[in-house]
């Protein structure tokens, strides 16, 4: 079988790494992919929203599948252009990924289904906006609607901070259209969600934890996430079995009911708080780097339930016992700005898995190419011996440009004390 993978960061060249662990597929093809997912995969150089380029290509190529990993894929509408073609596609529609690329209709649907969620109210109007604000509690959580690649939402502890947020987003119009939703601030760990979802049909994955934060003790600024690992001792089968049957099915069905089944990976970003499990985000497809970590610990074919949840039908997931934990190295300076073109050493003689996110080939070898440049993800008997291992492991990978956290999956560590 051939496959076609869309995207080209961390979280793609764990698919393509996963595919390349299936018996049944032989040629694996990505777009654009990037240095290490070359050495996995063959790399055809069109973005990931160029969707004429990608059709020309899956017809020309006639693919088994094509799987898409990014949203602004999503969003592009590859998925409705490669349906409308009759080409087979893991990933949802346009409509259907509303649920991530807009805060409001997430907003609105779980209201309409009860699905628990923080109290919010959506403004386009400063002013307005500015009164609901000073009538709540702080800190406000402010969130710009729409794709924003985790810059869009503000989380302002002084009625200052409030008003400055408020008038970058509906004032400045830097952002764009301008609507804001205002909700009320939840306190609790956070934890990733994913499931295999295709229309009202909801599998569940091995539940994850990103780490977002720039530096350790979750300090510093927001990222694309610094690390992750899997499974969470400080969830309970119980919080699962809620967050699954309150959460998860009632979103896939709400999505059904109003003629937007999803098919993909539906991702519940969550918070246990001390009055139950609410939802923060929802996204349309695998997290980043959660699925560095997730995919590792699947022992089914993932090809199988790629094309099972594409074609509608239901699956079953077998999954590795071992803890998994994931570091991030990314580019001194990021997530603000950061300089490229760093000899990178040392990749290959890592004892676990490493996927690239942003590197590139220079003279034969590996240099910087991005802000989150590789994720190194070993594994252990508990989340404690993952970690060891894979602070052990980065330790190894010699950059004059790099940093990474120490403290990826802190949490777990003390809960398993
Ligand atoms: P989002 O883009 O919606 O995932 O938000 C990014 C981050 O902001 C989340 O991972 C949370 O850490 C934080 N956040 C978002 N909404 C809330 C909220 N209502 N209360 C507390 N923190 C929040
Ligand atoms: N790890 C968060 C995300 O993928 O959006």
């Amino acid at each position: 079988m051939k496959v076609l993978v869309i995207g080209g960061g961390g979280r793609c060249h764990a698919i393509v790494d996963a595919l390349s662990r299936s018996p049944k597929v032989t040629e694996i093809v990505c777009a654009p992919g990037n240095a290490g997912i070359a050495q996995q995969a063959r790399c055809v150089a069109l973005k990931d929203t160029d969707v004429e380029g990608l059709l020309k290509l899956a017809l020309e190529e006639r693919f088994d599948l094509t799987v898409v990993g990014p949203e602004s894929a999503l969003a592009a509408g590859v998925v409705d252009t490669f349906k409308a073609h009759g080409l087979r596609i893991f990933g949802p529609t346009k409509a259907a990924a509303q649920i991530e690329s807009s805060k409001e209709f997430a907003k609105n649907l779980m209201a309409e289904y009860g699905i628990p969620t923080a109290a919010y109210r959506t403004f386009t109007d400063y002013g307005e906006a500015s009164a609901y604000v000073a009538s709540r509690p702080l800190p406000a959580v402010l969130k710009y609607d729409g794709l924003a690649a985790g810059k869009g939402v503000v989380i302002a502890r002084t009625a200052e901070e409030a008003d400055h947020a408020l008038r970058d987003m509906l004032l400045d119009g830097r952002f764009g259209q301008g609507k804001v939703v205002v909700e009320d601030f939840l306190e609790g760990p956070e934890f990733s969600f994913m499931c295999f979802v295709s229309g009202r049909e909801v599998v569940p994955m091995v539940l994850s934890q990103d780490h977002k934060r720039a530096f350790d003790n979750d300090e510093g600024p927001n990222t694309g996430g610094m690390g992750a690992y899997s499974p969470l001792p400080f969830i309970t089968d119980e919080d699962r079995e809620y967050a699954l049957e309150k959460i998860m099915r009632p979103t896939a069905a709400a999505l059904a009911d109003k003629g937007t089944p999803f098919c993909g990976v539906l991702y519940g970003g969550l918070m246990k708080t001390p009055a139950g499990i609410k939802v923060i985000e929802f996204n349309a497809r695998f997290g980043d780097p959660e699925t560095e970590v997730v995919l590792p610990r699947l022992k089914s074919d993932i090809y199988d339930v790629f094309c099972a949840v594409a074609d509608g039908k239901g699956v079953t997931l077998e999954w590795s016992d071992r803890a998994t934990l994931g570091i991030v190295l990314a580019s001194k300076g990021y997530p603000g700005s950061y300089e490229k073109g760093f000899a990178i050493d040392g990749l290959d003689e890592v004892d676990g898995r490493v996927y690239h996110m942003g590197t590139a080939v220079r003279d034969g070898r590996f240099v910087t190419a991005g802000g989150r440049v590789a994720i190194v993800v070993c594994e252990g008997a508990t989340v404690a011996e993952a970690q060891a291992k894979a602070l052990a492991e980065v330790a190894r990978i010699k950059c004059d440009n790099l940093f990474h956290r120490s403290d990826i999956g802190y949490q777990a560590v003390a809960c398993e004390k």
